[in-house]
This record gives structure tokens, C-alpha cells and sequence, in this order.
């Protein structure tokens, strides 16, 4: 049946080809899918850190950090594990960055506490003497925009069925929920409590005052970003 596709050289060519190309396809696609699902331990950002997430791209801190740990073993004595794919199933957009001023923060959360970032933030050269990151004052004062992180959730939530309110698997096989308010009130009550539990590890007395009256400062924010980033 096939006796004169061997005797045409140009179309017995084409064919290996795709054959050869489909069974590519079948080995490669599959993984393609796999990895960008969520690792094991990975839960979607609550309405809290995404806020923060929102306040480290608006001060471009992406600028001078990546989050992207390459495996390289001089990256993974520092940083910790290298970044796997699926570490960014909830990212959007993710925040890799191309260049290294400051050291990479794809794992800060590991390693740095809310305190520690709380004076840092303030005055970074007074924590690492010499450094030249610089002082992000007003974010002891700005208040993080809860209500656009909260229509993020939504428009994501719906578009990519990010698993809020869903069981979602840990690394010790356990199963975490990462709740989603299912009004804007009911968002800004679920931040303000996440607040709460920041502000215990912070000494900011005026931070901790805003959070008493209901009000979110943008650093409190921020480190639950920082914290998340594991
Ligand atoms: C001009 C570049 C620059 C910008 C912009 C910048 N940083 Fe940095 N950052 C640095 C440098 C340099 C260091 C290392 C010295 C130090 O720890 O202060 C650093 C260190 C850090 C560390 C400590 C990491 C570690 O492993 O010790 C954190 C956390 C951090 N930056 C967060 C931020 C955040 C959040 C923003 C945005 C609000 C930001 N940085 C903006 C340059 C920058």
C-alpha cells in the first residue's frame, strides 16, 4: 500500500517527519500541563497578600528582585529549593524579574520574620549596614486597596477556577482552605483579621493603632506577601 511513498523521497521525508513529530507532541504536551499545575503546597494568595502582591509591583520592587531560584548549587545553599513551575500556578502576573540588585525573595518567607521586614522596610541601611535599597516610609501610612485585590480574586477566580474556599493539598498531607469573601464587606473583614495576626509580631505603634480602628496600613500587606513567599 505504502510501495510508492518509498519510492518518493520527498514525501517518504515529510512522513517520518510527522510521525516523528506527533510522537514528540505525545511525550512533551503532557508535561507541559503537569508542570504548571500547583505543586503540592501551594495555595492561592488570600485577599490580604495578593494586596500586598499588589503593593510590591506598584513600587516595582521586581526591579531589583527576582523570584526565580535557578538550580545552581550557589542559589540553592542560599535561597533554598529551586523554583519549580508550578510554584507559579497562582501568580498572575508572576514576578520572576530579569535582574538581581537585591537577592532573590521567591523564598524571603522561609527565612526573614514580620518584624525583621517591619524595620527593614523603614530603614533598610539600619538593618544591612550599606544598603542601598531605599526606604519605603509611606507605606506606614498609605493604606493597601483591599477592594481592587478583592475584584482580582474574583475576575481570577472565575476565569482560571483558582481553588478558593476549596481544600487544597499540603506537603504533610494534610489539606488547607484559603478563604474568599463572598461580598466586598466580607473581604475587608477577612483581610482585617489576617491584619490582626500580623500586627502582634510588629512595633509600629501607629500601625498598630490603624489596624485597631479597621484600617489596613500598606506594609502590613506587604509582609503578608513577604511571609507567603515560601
Ligand atoms: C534599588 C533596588 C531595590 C529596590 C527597588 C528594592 N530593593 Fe529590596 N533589596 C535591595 C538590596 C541591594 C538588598 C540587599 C541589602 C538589604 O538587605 O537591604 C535588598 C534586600 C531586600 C530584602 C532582604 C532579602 C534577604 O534575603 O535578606 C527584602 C525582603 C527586600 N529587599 C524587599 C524589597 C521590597 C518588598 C521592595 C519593594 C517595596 C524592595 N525590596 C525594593 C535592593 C532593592
Amino acid at each position: 500500500m505504502f510501495h510508492w511513498l518509498e519510492k518518493n523521497p520527498f514525501f517518504f521525508a515529510v512522513g517520518v517527519f510527522v510521525t516523528i513529530a506527533f510522537a514528540g507532541l505525545i511525550e512533551i504536551v503532557p508535561n507541559f500541563a503537569e508542570a504548571s499545575r500547583p505543586v503540592i503546597g501551594t495555595t492561592p494568595y488570600s485577599t490580604l497578600e495578593l494586596a500586598g502582591r499588589n503593593v510590591y509591583i506598584k513600587n516595582s520592587c521586581n526591579a531589583c528582585h527576582s523570584q526565580l531560584i535557578r538550580p545552581f548549587k550557589s542559589e540553592t545553599d542560599r535561597y533554598g529549593h529551586y523554583s519549580l513551575s508550578g510554584e507559579y500556578a497562582f501568580d498572575r502576573p508572576f514576578l520572576w524579574g530579569s535582574k538581581r540588585t537585591g537577592p532573590d525573595l521567591h523564598r524571603v518567607g522561609n527565612y526573614r520574620t514580620t518584624d525583621w521586614h517591619e524595620n527593614h522596610m523603614k530603614d533598610p541601611a539600619a538593618v544591612v549596614p550599606g544598603s542601598i535599597m531605599p526606604k519605603y516610609t509611606w507605606m506606614y501610612t498609605n493604606l493597601a486597596d483591599i477592594d481592587t485585590a478583592f475584584a482580582e480574586q474574583l475576575t481570577v477566580n472565575q476565569f482560571f477556577a483558582v481553588p478558593y474556599n476549596k481544600p487544597v493539598p499540603m506537603k504533610d498531607g494534610s489539606t488547607t482552605v484559603v478563604k474568599m469573601g463572598g461580598s466586598v464587606a466580607e473581604a475587608n473583614a477577612l483581610a482585617l483579621a489576617e491584619a490582626k495576626e500580623i500586627v502582634k509580631d510588629m512595633k509600629d505603634q501607629d500601625v498598630k493603632d490603624a489596624v485597631a480602628s479597621g484600617k489596613i496600613p500598606e506594609i502590613v500587606a506587604l509582609i503578608a506577601y513577604m511571609n507567603s513567599l515560601k
